[in-house]
């Protein structure tokens, strides 16, 4: 096995060392994230770095870059307080990570990559129709992380579109049914299969040292 040290990756080429650093952390949560700025222009990018932050309330956060590399995303949120996270299909992830280019602010990415935009009820930021589990968020804060310019973005879940066939007895939901890919670094995608469910885990307590 080889021995990496930071002092090595250090050494390497920017683009090289940004692919492998990006790709240590394993799989990810690959999401479409929809918005609408102040006027209602729809904008839409792929986000990564989605992380479930607890369950009552429903928190939700994810990264968002130093705005001056994505700030569309960002400032439409802090603007308007709303968004939608939307899994990613094989059927569209061609279009979704094309989504992740940078588009002038003018620019409608929904019908930039093809995908349709979906707004249902009061709910300010569009869907993406072609997703087939997807959910609403109220902005709940945002957190700047001193170290590098990004910034946790944290949500209050509010609303949640899936097949109602997608959700197991005790509330799991088989998004490997629903399709719903994974990827790794910031350009590989893949599809989903569990392996095991094992219910909750207690402490084995072996009787013989008692
Ligand atoms: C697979 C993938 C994952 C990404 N994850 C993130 C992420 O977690 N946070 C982020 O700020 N940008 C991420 N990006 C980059 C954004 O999609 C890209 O910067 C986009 O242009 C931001 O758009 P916006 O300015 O409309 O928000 C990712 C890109 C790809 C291809």
């Amino acid at each position: 096995m080889q021995h990496i040290s930071i002092d090595t990756i250090k050494t390497w080429e920017r683009f090289y060392r940004a692919n492998f650093i990006n790709c240590l952390s394993g799989f990810k949560s690959a999401s479409l994230i929809g918005t609408v700025n102040e006027d209602g222009q729809p904008n839409l990018a792929v986000f990564s770095s989605i992380v479930h932050l607890g369950s009552d309330p429903a928190l939700i956060g994810f990264i968002n870059r130093p705005l001056a590399a994505a700030p569309h995303t960002l400032s439409n949120i802090k603007a308007t307080g709303a968004y939608t996270i939307n899994h990613i299909h094989p059927s569209f992830v061609n279009k979704a990570h094309q989504s992740s280019a940078k588009y002038p602010v003018e620019i409608n990415e929904f019908e930039a990559v093809s995908l349709e935009a979906q707004y249902i009820n009061s709910i300010k930021a569009p869907f993406v129709k072609e997703s087939f589990i997807k959910y609403a968020l109220e902005l709940s804060e945002i957190v700047p992380i001193k170290q590098n310019n990004t910034f946790l973005v944290i949500g209050y879940v509010t609303d949640i579109l899936m097949d109602a066939s997608l959700i197991e007895e005790d509330g799991f939901i088989a998004i490997e049914n629903a399709g719903t890919m994974t990827c790794v670094g910031v350009d590989a995608y893949y599809k989903t299969e569990r392996t095991a469910r094992f219910g909750y885990a207690k402490p084995i307590v072996n009787k013989e040292s008692k």
